[in-house]
């Protein structure tokens, strides 16, 4: 450790710590566990983490894969075990950057405070925290084109240690397991910052697709938190999960009349908001299901990314179409309040230990699962 840095003595810190290293893209021969990674040292503003345990989530696997290069025009799942052969690698990551390999993954950190900069108070060493994964700059957090995130732009949880900025690490306090409150930051935060988008309020209805998964599993409850109606699509094999989450209304994805099947759940016929996360074939139908005035946001297309639009239902129908990642000061704060508050709970579908995060994805890639699927580091 620096001279200046504050550290937990009750805590050995080793010099050398576990860790999964991203070495390039492609399969699961990519992901590297050793035993001998360098620990990090916070810097003057960071804090270093003991890692407890750490989320997955897919976009670990599109980066592994390069899916998000604009190359790739393919459902997510098709190169989730291989990787995109036809993937360029100069536009690889989710903000259309490469990747600086040898990479830390995983951005869902809990975990406990151990060390920290010179310029952090060391009354901070021994809290217990949840990391917002959104890397803002120090200057202009604002500023979405200075963001990076958490085990892509830098080194995140899937290790012993972590370093990050101090003021991405929120105290909490909870009875919850360090395995299930990192089920929460990625997950829950894209949810809650979607319908912070879309401006989802009490007694609209909004449609959530995916709803079994980790987003989706986290929009259900924190749409009902909002006072709205939720129809949810899912799996058959997942409905009665989902309907267990609040859900009022749980179409099967893969209802032949999918369409109708929505409309005669939905209050009048209709849905004020969408809340995508799957994209592909069914987008159309999304879009034709909303409202007049109806708002659409998206996180992700786990179906496939180029999608049809008639554009006339868009003007004619004075519909908005919304993106949500980056997003904004605030977002994941609340978030904590509501966990605290327990007004969420945890889906943890599955825990596996670090040295066997390929069996990890592997199983997350057969989306058997409700909630999500957690890396336990002690
Ligand atoms: N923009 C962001 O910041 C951000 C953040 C988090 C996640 N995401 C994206 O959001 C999407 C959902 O993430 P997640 O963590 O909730 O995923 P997840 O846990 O893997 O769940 C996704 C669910 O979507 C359903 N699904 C519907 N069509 C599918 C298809 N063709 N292939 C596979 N699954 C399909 C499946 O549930 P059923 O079987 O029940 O239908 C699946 O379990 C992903 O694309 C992810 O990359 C984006």
């Amino acid at each position: 450790m620096p001279e200046s840095s504050e550290t937990d003595a009750t805590v050995t810190i080793p010099a050398r710590m576990r860790a999964v290293r991203l070495t390039g893209h492609g399969g699961f021969d990519k992901l590297e566990y050793r035993k001998d990674v360098v620990t990090p040292r916070p810097a003057v503003d960071e804090v270093l983490i003991a890692v407890g345990a750490c989320g997955m989530n897919n976009t670990d696997i599109n980066t592994r894969t390069a899916w998000y290069s604009k190359s790739v025009t393919q459902g997510t799942d098709a190169g989730g075990s291989a990787g995109f052969g036809e993937a360029k690698t100069d536009d690889s990551t989710w903000g259309g950057g490469g990747v600086a390999f040898p990479r830390i993954q995983g951005a869902d950190v809990a975990g406990t405070i151990v060390a920290v900069g010179a310029q952090v108070p060391a009354s901070r060493v021994g809290e217990r925290v949840l990391v917002d994964p959104w890397m803002r700059d120090a200057q202009d957090p604002g500023n979405r084109a200075l963001a990076g995130y958490l085990g892509s732009e830098r080194d995140g949880g899937f290790a012993e240690f972590a370093a990050v900025p101090s003021v991405n690490t929120f105290p909490i306090q909870s009875p919850h397991s360090d395995a299930e409150l990192a089920t929460f930051p990625c997950s829950y935060s894209t949810g809650e910052y979607m319908l912070t988008r879309a401006q989802l309020s009490a007694g609209e209805t909004v449609l959530i697709t995916g709803a079994s998964g980790g987003v989706g599993s986290g929009l259900v409850q924190l749409a009902k938190r909002r006072g709205a109606r939720v129809v949810a699509v899912a799996g058959k094999s997942k409905m009665e999960a989902v309907a267990a989450l609040g859900a009022d209304w749980v179409i099967a994805r893969d209802d032949a009349n999918f369409e109708s099947a929505v409309r005669a759940a939905a209050p009048d016929g209709e849905v004020q908001v969408v809340a995508d996360l799957v994209g592909g074939a069914g987008f159309a139908s999304l879009v034709e299901l909303l409202a007049r005035g109806g708002r659409y946001v998206t996180s992700g297309a786990i179906a496939g990314p180029v999608v049809d639009l008639d554009l006339r239902s868009l003007y004619l129908k004075d519909l908005t179409l919304l993106g949500a990642t980056v997003m904004p000061v605030g977002i994941f704060e609340s978030l904590v309040g509501y966990i605290e508050r327990e007004e969420i709970r945890p889906l943890l579908a599955k825990t596996f230990p670090l040295d066997r995060i390929a069996d990890a994805q592997n199983a997350f890639l057969r989306k058997q699962h409700v909630g999500n699927f957690v890396i336990t580091l002690r």
